[in-house]
């Protein structure tokens, strides 16, 4: 077997339990890839920090530049915009293939990401980005590419469905619901990108640029959080027969005068207690996609949490060996690897 020197930045929630999964599991990695896959160190910010999963000490490091310059393949689960996107770039630039869960940075920097890579013939893969370990990028980028989507919708965001689950299912506060949901590594470094509803939206935008092949943005996604949902309103939700869901939807606007016009909204809603959305627990995520030929289609499982977020991240880094292996593009993926770029009509806010 060939070795591959595999860089990853972050050990936090997610990071910690990919480099475990790839130290435990060497062998069965070398096996499927074709591979043999060599942890050659992990950025990190303090590297005597206590952390709840042990990682081998020498292997922890604050030199980003010596760990990304020669490396075949660099994992980026530091989250945020810099220095992520500068690490980033540099991995591409010095020839290596990316992996990232960061959905802030490619719903922001997506188009210089994906263009950087598609000059150097590198590919940037972000099945972790939205959904936690549910496979919906690769459907979407593949599987479906051959039908016409005209909506997706569903639950994306993690956190927010355990809270407001909590709240409504054992009548906890937000507070005590928020507390469990930061001690099981659901909740972004920053929570209010999750409570404010910016990582749904960012996850939304990435998703309809997909379905739609054009370039949507976070400026493009109506959002609303659920920072004002209360105990009261799940009550009356409840009484009422309903559960209280952050959704997302992006649609095509089909009917309307201008045909090509899409829609991408973010925003708490009342489901029917009989709806399939509503019996999506804890800190699962739902996402419906509903294609002309296809038909309606569903994708459920755990939408965060670092080691079924690992299991996303490390079929990536399958899929970014055997490309590299086999030297590059055209390898079981799509030879441009970016979020497409045609304009689309028009996108249009509608509730
Ligand atoms: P954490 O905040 O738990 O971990 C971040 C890691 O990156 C830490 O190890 C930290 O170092 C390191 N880091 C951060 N900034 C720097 C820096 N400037 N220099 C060096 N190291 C740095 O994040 P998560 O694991 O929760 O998330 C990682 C990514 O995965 C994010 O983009 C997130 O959106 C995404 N994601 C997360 C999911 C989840 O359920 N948690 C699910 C899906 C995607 P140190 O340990 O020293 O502090
Ligand atoms: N903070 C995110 C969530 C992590 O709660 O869904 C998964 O992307």
């Amino acid at each position: 077997h060939r070795t591959l020197r595999v860089a990853l930045l972050g050990a936090g929630s997610v990071g910690s339990q990919v480099a475990r999964l790839l130290l435990e599991h060497g062998d069965d990695f070398a096996e499927r890839s074709g591979a043999s896959l060599e942890l050659a160190g992990i950025l990190v910010r303090d590297p005597d920090a206590p952390r709840d999963v042990e990682l081998p000490r020498e292997l922890l490091t604050t030199d980003a530049e010596s760990l990304i310059v020669g490396a075949d393949i660099v994992i980026e689960l530091m989250g945020g915009i810099e220095p992520a996107r500068t690490h980033i770039l540099t991995a591409l630039n010095s020839g290596a293939d990316v992996v990232t869960g960061n959905k802030a940075l490619l719903a922001t920097h997506g188009a210089e990401i994906f263009d950087a890579a598609d000059q150097v013939g590198a590919s940037v893969s972000y099945e972790a980005a939205v959904a936690g370990a549910i496979p919906i990028i690769r459907p979407l980028k593949d599987s479906l590419a051959g039908d016409r989507i005209a909506r997706i919708f569903g639950i994306v965001n993690g956190s927010t469905n355990f809270i407001l689950d909590k709240m409504d299912r054992e009548g906890l506060s937000a507070e005590e619901a928020q507390a469990i949901a930061t001690d099981l590594g659901y909740l972004e470094a920053d929570p209010t990108l999750d409570l404010e509803g910016h990582d749904a939206a960012q996850k939304a935008a990435i998703l309809a640029s997909l379905a739609f092949h054009t370039r949507v943005s976070m400026d493009d996604v109506h959002r609303e959080g659920i920072e004002n949902v209360t105990a009261d309103m799940i009550e009356g939700a409840r009484r009422a027969g309903f559960v209280i869901k952050l959704l997302a939807v992006c649609e095509r606007l089909a009917g309307s005068a201008d045909d090509e016009a899409i829609s991408v909204r973010v925003y708490p809603a009342l489901i029917s207690r009989e709806h399939p959305l509503a019996s999506v627990h804890g800190g699962n995520n739902a996402v419906f996609v509903e294609a002309e030929a296809a038909g309606p289609l569903m994708f459920y499982g755990a939408g965060a949490g670092g080691v079924q977020t690992a299991s996303a991240v490390l079929g990536d880094v399958v899929s970014a060996a055997r490309r590299h292996i086999a030297g590059g593009v055209g390898v079981g993926e799509s030879p441009r690897q970016s979020l497409p770029t045609a304009p689309i009509g028009r996108i249009m806010t509608r509730y």
